[in-house]
């Protein structure tokens, strides 16, 4: 794929773009052993460029799997609120081995949910994903207050309306214990839509009161992965 040579540098290397123009300009970057001065020019996989006499790799598609704490909200940036993309920034020995650029969470979890996010750089995975087409499973455990429905199993999977907004897909519901006003359930969606076990749960009487992500595709959150921590996986974990 081709990209500018002043984007590829800062992408490359600890350098801003600013940084990477400014080297440019002052001659420290060659281009096939050429020194090249103009940040526009496109450069491939196959090219070779070097800043300093050091050549830049091309980083590559990246996978980080987040264990996502609360409070945190899955968004690149927010004036307010935390962001996982400022975990990455703050764990440097996961920054190191990254792009700088172009890293975003796949999907959303509500700011109060914890669980299994993945991070890259890997646009089309994303889409593949996120479509609906594709009916990637994910997999929820929530704790909840409220008399659970007798016929909820049944509903989850025969599709329940929420609201008055959506009739949701088919879905596995497993309760994991269940006793006065309490329980424990498993839920597994192929869909992703707003608050949606929240939502679902509400439908049949309970109310979420923790709700975490274990599984997304193939990807398992590891039971002994402390919340907060970051680990590379591979794509072919995932689907
Ligand atoms: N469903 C929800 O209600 N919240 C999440 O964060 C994810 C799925």
């Amino acid at each position: 794929m081709a990209d500018r040579l002043d984007k590829f540098i800062s992408a490359n290397s600890s350098l801003t773009r600013s940084e990477a123009k400014s080297a440019l300009a002052a001659g420290r970057v060659t281009l096939n052993s050429s020194v090249c001065k103009k940040g526009e020019t496109k450069v491939t996989d196959s090219d070779t460029v070097m800043l300093d006499g050091n050549t830049l790799k091309a980083a590559g598609m990246v996978y980080i799997l987040l264990n996502k704490p609360a409070g945190v909200i899955s968004a690149t940036e927010d004036t307010r609120d935390r962001t996982v993309l400022d975990l990455v920034k703050e764990a440097p020995w996961i920054r190191e081995k990254c792009p700088k650029n172009g890293l975003f969470p796949i999907g959303r979890l509500d700011k109060d949910t914890e669980g299994l996010l993945v991070i890259t750089n890997d646009g089309v995975l994303s889409h593949n994903l996120l479509s609906p087409k594709k009916h990637v499973e994910k997999e929820y455990l929530a704790v909840c207050t409220g008399c659970l429905a007798k016929d909820a199993v049944q509903r989850f999977a025969e599709g329940i309306e929420v609201g008055c907004e959506y009739k949701a897909l088919p879905a596995k519901l497993t309760v994991v214990s269940a006793d006065d006003g309490n329980c424990t359930l498993k839920i597994v969606l192929t869909e992703g839509r707003f608050h949606q076990v929240k939502r679902m749960c509400h439908e049949v009487g309970a109310e979420v009161e923790y709700l975490k992500r274990i599984r997304f595709g193939k990807l398992e959150l590891p039971e002994d992965m402390p919340v907060g921590e970051m680990r590379f996986v591979k794509a072919e974990d995932i689907v």
